[in-house]
């Protein structure tokens, strides 16, 4: 690979990587699992340490993890919250073994523990009273869950003596409570979580901490950040003194003196992974001895004591029988593999997406084949090859239809896509699957109407558009199978009281292409009103932050339509809310310097982080924009700011440094 071609790939790599931080940790959905993402991550650092004149300031390799989100309070970390380096296979063990005995000088004894799969957390106890719990944040700042974590029944309130500490460990939902609240979730048609991680992290990040008390999440207890008055010499009797103090440790870790004793504990738990109350993605190994692990320190972001081992995801073998075709809300038509049925990471998978034509072209998947399937995120199950030495020649190549197989007209591929569309805005799949979207959790919230009704109600011509839902009649409700007086006097009551959410869950719930909650949110805020929003031409939608001209098109081509003000009007006179009920805008307040400024920020500070001082500024009104142009009121420039310094002194920009921004504040 030449150096374009590296800054070529690096630059796809990135934004591939950026897309995977932003599912997982702003938006809780995965789409990759994180054995892909970790080796993805693995190819970028490989390249970067290849060529380091490449490395961008912007790059995920330049930060830990994702900024927290505002809602609630921050907490820093007085000893940073690192990540660990991965080994993938026994090789890369070995290699770890052989730096740690290179980097003491000495023997080495290991302590192997489980690497459970849920959301890192501190806890900090005073005189021996549980005080504050934090996420971790990006490692620097986390945020204050306390309340929620204090539902958690394993963190002890108390310990059995007065010491003052910091722990760390891992705060996570057990398989079957996962699999109980999802069935839950699903008979109330919300969204299922992805795993049980997400389910985790989504409990412990809601601002109602009864809410988190109804998870049963747990814990368990690894590390420690800060002791005062410690004692221990090792990180085993560490482990044995917290779980003295009554704090949760795993009971399955295990001192190791060689590595082959750690690759043997290793295998064991590929092997019972699946009897596990809890789920595992890997086994920690760590130095035991502190002065040792003091000795060997750490990297930018890793100590060099300790390396995860990933599992890689299970793997099972079976038949694909058949492939079917569904259409969802925007016409895109899926491809399902249909399988018989086989176990894989605990659960029977029957049916595994096979996403487009291309990806079955891809992998030559033929109906009849013999093929792998692994569960991506260890829970959804995907195809990911053909044993072909397995063919008999009576497999049957497959190929997408031309029309759709719900309203028959024809398919179409829209340039740059690799999905097949059905483009009749008539579709009944497609209103169908509209609907499901309409109802579900973060639109309107309509708790009762499950996917069956709904399918129901489409074939029952109960309902053809959206603005039917407001129409529907008792008796009508009534004739539907299992939908006793009681279920229809819920769902009615859930309709109507649908009526009064705010425009951002309208907004969401209508499915305009490319609009997540986060952007409805920030239109539902910008324009207030769904008339306002109606209005607004591309130009406009753009000056909002954070919509780009993709989506402004995509809004302001939803609204041109004739149907969607027919639906709109509809909708209004049935007495659906159309105004936005949330927080006001952030104005800042009168006297803030930044108020209504738009403003760069560029080069370290010593007090404040990037996310922090943005924060700031934006909580005072300002509006931080990532270069520099003619419109930039201000720039902020902490130390080796570099090109936008320039620019900006030669564009006459405003310049301040670190203390007066510092001093501004005060
Ligand atoms: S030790 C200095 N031990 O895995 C690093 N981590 O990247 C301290 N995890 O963020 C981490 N089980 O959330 C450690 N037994 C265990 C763990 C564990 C799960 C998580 C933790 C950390 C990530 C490693």
């Amino acid at each position: 690979m030449n150096q374009q071609e590296a800054q070529q790939h690096l630059q796809s790599l990135r934004e591939e990587i950026h897309r995977y931080n932003y599912e997982y940790h702003t938006l809780d959905a995965p789409s990759v699992s994180d054995y892909e993402y970790d080796k993805k991550m693995r190819e970028l650092l490989d390249l970067e340490a290849e060529y380091p004149q490449l490395v961008t300031p912007d790059s995920p390799s330049q930060r830990v993890g994702a900024e927290p989100l505002s809602a609630f309070q921050k907490v820093r970390h007085n000893v940073a919250m690192l990540s660990l380096g991965n080994s993938f296979d026994e090789q890369e063990l070995r290699d770890f073994d052989r730096r740690v005995r290179e980097g003491t000088g000495e023997e080495v004894t290991y302590v192997c523990e489980l690497k459970i799969d849920g959301l890192a957390v501190s806890l900090t106890y005073e005189d021996g009273v549980f005080v504050r719990g934090a996420t971790r944040g990006d490692g620097t700042t986390g945020e204050d869950i306390t309340v929620n974590l204090r539902t958690i029944k394993t963190i002890p309130l108390r310990l059995h003596q007065p010491e003052t500490l910091e722990v760390r460990g891992e705060a996570f939902m057990p398989k079957e409570a996962f699999l109980k609240m999802n069935e839950a979730r699903e008979e109330k048609g919300e969204e299922p979580f992805a795993n049980p991680r997400n389910a985790a992290a989504g409990s412990l990040r809601q601002l109602d901490p009864k809410i988190a008390a109804k998870r049963n999440l747990d814990i368990f207890l690894y590390g420690v950040g800060e002791w005062q008055g410690e004692s221990s010499s090792s990180h085993s009797e560490r482990l044995e003194r917290m779980q003295h103090l009554g704090l949760k440790t795993n009971p399955e870790w295990k001192k190791c003196g060689t590595i082959e004793e750690v690759i043997e504990y290793v295998h064991g738990w590929v092997e019972r992974r699946p009897d596990l109350d809890y789920e595992i993605d890997g086994i920690v190994i760590k130095v035991d001895r502190l002065d040792q692990q003091e000795a060997l320190g750490f990297t930018a972001k890793n100590p060099r004591w300790a390396t995860a081992y990933k599992f890689p995801a299970e793997e099972a073998v079976t038949r694909l029988n058949d492939i079917e075709l569904s259409v969802g809300r925007t016409g895109v038509v899926t491809p399902t593999a249909i399988l018989n049925p086989v176990k894989v990471a605990g659960t029977t998978v029957q049916r595994a997406s096979l996403h487009n034509e291309d990806l079955i072209r891809e992998r030559d998947i033929r109906i009849g084949d013999t093929v792998v399937i692994k569960k991506a995120g260890d829970i959804i199950p995907e195809v990911v090859r053909v044993i072909t030495e397995q063919r008999s020649g009576e497999e049957e190549a497959y190929s997408m239809p031309e029309h759709c197989p719900e309203c028959n007209s024809k398919l179409v591929r829209l340039e740059e896509e690799v999905a097949l569309r059905c483009i009749n805005p008539n579709c009944q799949a497609q209103l169908r699957e509209g609907l499901i979207h309409f109802v579900s959790r973060n639109a309107m919230d309509i708790e009762g109407l499950g996917e069956k009704v709904i399918a129901q109600l489409f074939k029952e011509n109960l309902i053809a558009t959206i603005a039917d839902l407001y129409k529907l009649q008792r008796e009508e409700l009534l004739q539907l199978e299992r939908m006793g007086q009681k279920s229809v006097d819920n769902l009615l009551k859930a309709i109507e009281d649908s009526k009064d959410n705010s425009l951002e869950k309208l907004l969401f719930g209508l499915g305009i292409r490319y609009v997540g909650t986060k952007a409805a949110q920030t239109l539902a805020q910008e324009f207030e009103t769904m008339d306002e929003l109606s209005k607004a031409g591309v130009e406009t939608l753009m000056q909002v932050p954070e919509i780009g001209e993709k989506m402004a098109d995509s809004i302001a081509r939803y609204f041109a339509k004739p149907q969607v003000l027919e639906l709109l009007e509809d909708l209004k006179q049935s007495g659906i809310n159309m105004e936005y009920k949330g927080p006001k805008k952030n104005q800042g307040p009168d006297n803030s310097p930044f108020k209504g400024k738009t403003i760069v920020l560029t080069g370290k500070m010593e007090q404040f982080t990037r996310s922090e001082a943005k924060n700031i500024v934006q909580e005072l009104g300002g509006k931080v924009t990532g270069s520099i142009s003619k419109n930039t009121d201000l720039l902020i420039a902490g130390e080796d700011a570099g090109s936008k310094y320039d620019k900006a002194e030669k564009l006459g920009v405003e310049i301040w440094n670190e203390e007066e921004f510092a001093n501004a504040l005060t």
